[in-house]
């Protein structure tokens, strides 16, 4: 039977007695969608996964998304994407700065994200202390304490979402090697909308749908007061009581809701302290098929 410990913060529970890199069961597909739902964030201690069980387990869930742009993948397994900041002979050979701000993967695509699982292969350590931990903030729990009058006020708005915004931010920051996009790039990913407060498919409740890493507009308001109500919005959804801070051990499968979450990659460690660690994205085409 899985077992299941809730971190007794925000969000986060540990989920152990289950060997990922077995054919899931209808039944353990139920149980850890439900997780996932209630949770928000579910890691998965002491794995042993190839890349290609780790794209089987996460196939389970949706489809994979394949990033075309992105060339830090398994060679001959597109859907499992690399994060690292280690180098062969002077190249990178994996995405160094994925998801160092505060967002949720592809709200600004059409069809959203629905999980990410990341499999942690080297994980930085300092004076016995993890390093490049991820830090979740729940976003059920953000949209439950929000004023009255505004969750009346933005009941039914919707927000847009850019991807460029975040490559903009990612670009400022010191070595930063990301090119501007180009104006093809950016016609690939023009930005869309969805609404501000999502109906969580698994839970149905209500979450905040919006991050600071992508959102750029509330869509039915003028520009002067969706600035300000999104402003109030990314600071309100980090209060401390809302979070939790994945500290990595090898082996961890991290697995986290999209829709129901966001989060921040800390950069905390240096380019001498190797990060690696593989990630299939899932999209939410099991739950929104007619975005497909
Ligand atoms: C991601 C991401 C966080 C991390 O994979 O979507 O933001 O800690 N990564 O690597
Ligand atoms: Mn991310």
């Amino acid at each position: 039977m899985i077992n299941v410990t809730p971190s007794g913060q925000g969000l986060g529970a540990r989920v152990e007695n289950i060997d990922l890199s077995q054919p899931l069961s209808a039944e353990n597909y139920k149980t850890i969608e439900g997780l996932l739902g209630k949770y928000g964030v579910l890691c998965f201690p002491k794995q042993q996964l190839s890349s290609q069980q780790l794209k089987d387990y996460s196939s389970n869930f949706g489809s994979l998304e394949i990033n075309v742009a992105n060339v830090y993948q398994e060679p001959g397994l597109p859907e499992v994407m690399i994060l690292s900041n280690k180098k062969v002979d002077g190249k990178p050979i994996g995405l160094g700065d994925a998801g160092q701000d505060w967002h949720t993967d592809m709200s600004y695509s059409k069809m959203i994200a629905f999980t990410n699982v990341l499999y942690g292969i080297e994980i930085p350590r300092r004076n016995g202390e993890p390093l490049g931990s991820t830090e979740f903030s729940n976003m059920r729990a953000a949209y439950l304490a929000l004023p009255e009058d505004l969750k009346t006020k933005l009941d039914g708005m919707t927000v847009l979402h850019d991807f460029n915004k975040f490559w903009e931010n990612m670009r400022k920051q010191p070595g930063s090697t990301r090119a501007p996009l180009t104006e093809e790039q950016r016609k690939a990913k023009p930005p869309v909308s969805h609404p501000i407060f999502l109906t969580h498919p698994i839970t149905g409740e209500k979450v905040l749908y919006a991050n600071p890493g992508y959102s750029i507009r509330i869509n039915e308001l003028p520009e002067e007061e969706s600035d300000r109500i999104l402003a109030f919005l990314f600071e309100h959804q980090l209060q401390p009581q809302f979070r939790y801070r994945h500290r990595w051990t090898e082996g961890d499968v991290l697995m986290w809701d999209n829709m129901g979450t966001i989060h921040n990659a800390i950069a905390d460690y240096k380019p001498d302290e190797p990060r690696y660690i593989k990630r299939c994205q899932v999209m939410a085409d099991r739950y929104f098929p007619q975005a497909a």
